[in-house]
Order: C-alpha cells, then sequence, then structure tokens
C-alpha cells in the first residue's frame, strides 16, 4: 500500500514537472503573441486601426515604447509634468507631444539637428513617408528627402531588424495622431 503510494506521488510529480516545463516552454516562444499584447497595453495613445493588420500595429507598439526608444528623442519633452521617471516621478510619456519632434542635438555640418515629426501627415504616411521610402531610410540611413545620412537616429542599430518588424513600426506610426511639437522646430538647412 505505501509502495503504491510511493509510486503514484513519484507519478505525479513526474507529471506535474513535465507540465510545468511544457508551459515555460510554450511562454518563452510564444511568437509575437505577448509582444503584441503589451505592445496594446502601454500605448500611450489612441489608436486608428482603419484597415490595418491588428498584431503588426500592437507588435509596433511593442518595438517603439518597449525596445527601440523612438520616446526619448522623438518626443519633446518626452514625459508629461510632474511624470518623469528620471526625476523620480511616476512615468507618464508626453501624449500630447507624442513622436512630434523637435528636439535639438547640436548643430551638424549642415545646421541643427532636429528630431522629425514621425507622426502621420495630412496624407496619413509617418513623417510624410511611404513604406518604401520609411524601410530604405532605416537600412541606408539616407534621408530621401536631402539625400544625406541621419547623424543622430540609430539607424545603424534599427537597420538589422526583420522586415516583418520595420513594417510592424511603419503600421503603428500611423495608426498613432497627428501631433505637433512644443516649439517650432528650427530650420534644417
Ligand atoms: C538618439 C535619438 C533618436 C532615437 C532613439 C530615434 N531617433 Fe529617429 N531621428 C532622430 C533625429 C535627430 C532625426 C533627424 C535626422 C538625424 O538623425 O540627423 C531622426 C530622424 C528620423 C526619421 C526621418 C524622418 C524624415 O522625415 O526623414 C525617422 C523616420 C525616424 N527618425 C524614426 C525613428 C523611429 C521609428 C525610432 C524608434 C524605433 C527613432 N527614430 C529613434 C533621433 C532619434
Amino acid at each position: 500500500m505505501k509502495t503504491t503510494l510511493t509510486i503514484t506521488l513519484a507519478f505525479l510529480l513526474c507529471v506535474g514537472s513535465i507540465g510545468l516545463a511544457t508551459l515555460s516552454a510554450s511562454s518563452d516562444n510564444d511568437g509575437d503573441g505577448a509582444r503584441i499584447a503589451r505592445g496594446f497595453k502601454i500605448a500611450p495613445v489612441p489608436l486608428t486601426f482603419a484597415d490595418r493588420n491588428r498584431d503588426l500595429v500592437g507588435l509596433g507598439s511593442y518595438l517603439v515604447n518597449a525596445v527601440g526608444g523612438c520616446n526619448d528623442c522623438h518626443t519633446n519633452p518626452s514625459y508629461a509634468p510632474l511624470h518623469d521617471p528620471f526625476a523620480g516621478q511616476s512615468k507618464q510619456i508626453n501624449a500630447d507631444r507624442y513622436l512630434a519632434g523637435g528636439r535639438v542635438f547640436g548643430v551638424g555640418p549642415s545646421g541643427p539637428i532636429v528630431s522629425r515629426n514621425i507622426t502621420p501627415d495630412v496624407n496619413g504616411l509617418p513623417a510624410g513617408l511611404t513604406w518604401d521610402e520609411f524601410r530604405i531610410l532605416i537600412r541606408t540611413g539616407i534621408d530621401p528627402d536631402t539625400h544625406r545620412t541621419l547623424l543622430v537616429m540609430p539607424w545603424p542599430v534599427y537597420q538589422d531588424m526583420r522586415d516583418r518588424d520595420l513594417r510592424a513600426i511603419y503600421e503603428y506610426l500611423r495608426a498613432i495622431p497627428h501631433a505637433e511639437p512644443a516649439t517650432a522646430p528650427l530650420p534644417s538647412a
């Protein structure tokens, strides 16, 4: 009787740990599912979906807000008043100016370097770029308007992303509201 109980217990323990192992393996390897869900949770602005692929928008939010740090340079100031985590305050992104650019990063060979407005323009294109222009810009670092190399933007890092991830970022940027920077950006030439 005692032996049967021991065997049964050992069996249950064994099944239990296989179950746990399977569970942790599946949450480590759930593809983009958890990132998409997290992306929707952390988006600091309302999103417009229209005909967009929702999964790409969610993934894009995750990549922009939890990985890419776009807000650090493209929102000026990055955090809402009294919500700056660097000052020990609770974090709240400056939704009113979210990704509208206007932050100055010193002076380059052809004038002041200012982060651009990457929210959708009147035609709904983020930073006024088509998907092809956006993809080429991130992959090469060359601005299609000026034909100059971007000097501050960490495109040498982002250029190694999968096409699907870049597309997700692009679709997310199409889904956020248009915003304007607090102060007019300096002339770029
Ligand atoms: C370290 C600061 C920094 C970070 C981080 C950053 N950017 Fe930039 N970005 C800039 C600056 C400054 C410019 C203006 C050009 C330059 O770099 O010289 C720019 C330019 C751009 C442009 C070109 C716009 C145009 O009109 O041609 C796009 C698109 C862009 N950024 C998207 C992004 C995205 C998306 C992210 C996050 C994945 C990001 N940036 C993260 C600083 C940054």
